[in-house]
């Protein structure tokens, strides 16, 4: 077990600076996985410092890829399609994109495998993998209550399909494209609501022919994957902090370097520009697919929104750094359809919930969502991170505009996702 670890957050005046972000997450599993199984060896620049992307190096260098790792420079040697049986259970730790999209990949291999990661992961829901796997004819069995992890896979030959996914979810579609570049035959995922489509473009950056038509993609098995070398965009979901800290305080003045831009992840910025947030969008361009470039940001004062539909999917990592600075906003934040929020690392609709609370705000919990009014004054408080990286990051964002200090405490949580997070948001901080 972990220590638990407290930062204590003071009140701050304003936000300035420049944040060079660790690799996107999501794009980091992808290569490292698809790395994986390609021929050749992979090389990436600025890999995703996030421990989950160390959990998907380690569960490929297990697979029998071999890894070599400097900061954020990253190689993997493909294995050209052909993992090797992992001596000992794959861990996952707390990643729930390792487990559910690596799936996909041992699934068709030709032995048996077993998944496991900490205690958040194992309560984490896994029916939405197993189904459509099961529909292709794996054998892959939930060792935890329910559908919970640990997960038993024995390897089987695997036939490609048509899936309309039930749910929105990338890592499911990915789990299912990633099963069908072994299956006989073609695979489909259908989607009604559009999730991130990192998986597509990944896979066409390593020589897969993949077929889009509008809410379908489909790939052939036995395409052979080449290995690249790419640089991976700044992660977006880790700018968010900064860019709702920018948007708290009058005057702040941000600048994110080679952040990533792709329409599916970039929500947050048209949301932010309707709550009144001015964006500059220097140097775009377009790397594998990927939008990546510069982003100015400057705040005098945000006003409110409602997040419901479509929108809720393409902002779900987003939603609890939004509902934390809601109470700062002019009219409030409400967040519906956000159910999936409670499978997370954490129930995160319980714990923004409570946090807020804790911080003396009036908030409305839904099933599905909240509502947090606005023009709220927020006091210090002690929070509770449940574990959770972002919970963690939220609320030290909304701690720097209450009054007194904060505690975060459980704050080595972030490190999932952003180590730097502290040190970077220290540095940008006027007092
Ligand atoms: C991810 C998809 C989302 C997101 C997660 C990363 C991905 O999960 O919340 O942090 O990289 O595909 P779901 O697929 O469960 O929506």
């Amino acid at each position: 077990m972990n220590k638990t670890e407290t930062v204590t957050i003071y009140p701050a005046k304003n936000i300035t600076g420049g944040v060079s972000l660790p690799g996107d997450k999501s794009i980091s599993h992808r290569y490292a996985m698809l790395a994986g199984i390609a021929e050749g060896t992979t090389k990436l620049k600025n890999f995703s410092s996030a421990a989950d992307c160390a959990s998907t190096l380690g569960c490929m260098e297990a697979l029998g890829c071999a890894v070599r790792r400097t900061g954020g420079e990253v190689e993997i040697d493909g294995a050209a399609g052909k993992l090797r049986a992992p001596a000992a259970v794959l861990d996952c730790g707390n990643s729930g994109s390792t487990m559910r999209m690596l799936s996909g990949m041992v699934a068709a291999q030709e032995f048996a495998s077993e998944m496991t990661g900490d205690e958040s992961l194992r309560k984490r829901p896994m029916k939405r993998i197993m189904d459509p796997l099961r529909q292709m004819g794996a054998e892959i069995e939930a060792k935890g209550e329910g559908d919970r992890p640990p997960l038993r896979i024995a390897g089987r030959r695997l036939k490609g399909m048509t899936y309309k996914m039930p749910l929105a979810s990338a890592q499911v579609k990915s789990c299912v494209l990633f099963a069908g570049l072994f299956a006989e035959g073609e695979t489909t995922v259908e989607e009604t609501v559009a999730t991130r489509d990192h998986t597509e473009q990944a896979l066409r950056a390593f020589g897969v022919t993949v077929k889009r038509e509008k809410g379908r993609a489909t790939v052939a098995g036995g395409q052979r994957l080449k290995a690249i070398e790419a640089y991976v965009p700044g992660d977006i979901s880790s700018a968010t902090f900064f860019l709702c800290a920018a948007g708290i305080f009058a005057g702040s003045n941000v600048v994110f370097d080679s952040v990533l831009l792709n329409p599916t992840r970039a929500a947050l910025l048209d949301v932010m520009t309707q709550m009144g947030m001015k964006l500059n969008f220097l140097k775009v361009e377009e790397q594998f697919g990927e939008l990546i470039g510069t982003v100015q940001a400057q705040a005098s004062g945000l006003k409110g929104a409602t997040i419901k539909g479509g929108l809720t999917a393409a902002l779900i990592d987003e939603l609890p750094a939004l509902a934390a600075i809601a109470p700062y906003t002019r009219e409030g934040i409400e967040i519906r359809d956000a159910k999936e929020l409670r499978v997370k690392e954490s129930d995160r609709i319980a714990a923004v919930a409570e946090n807020l609370r804790r911080m003396g705000a009036t908030v409305e919990e839904f099933e599905d969502g909240l509502r947090v009014p606005g023009g709220q004054k927020l006091h210090g408080a002690e929070i509770e991170t449940y574990g959770d990286h972002r919970i963690a990051m939220a609320f030290s964002v909304a701690a720097l505009r209450a009054e007194g200090e904060t505690k975060i405490v459980g704050s080595e949580a972030v490190a999932v996702s952003y180590p730097e997070f502290f040190e970077t948001l220290e540095r940008m901080v006027e007092r």
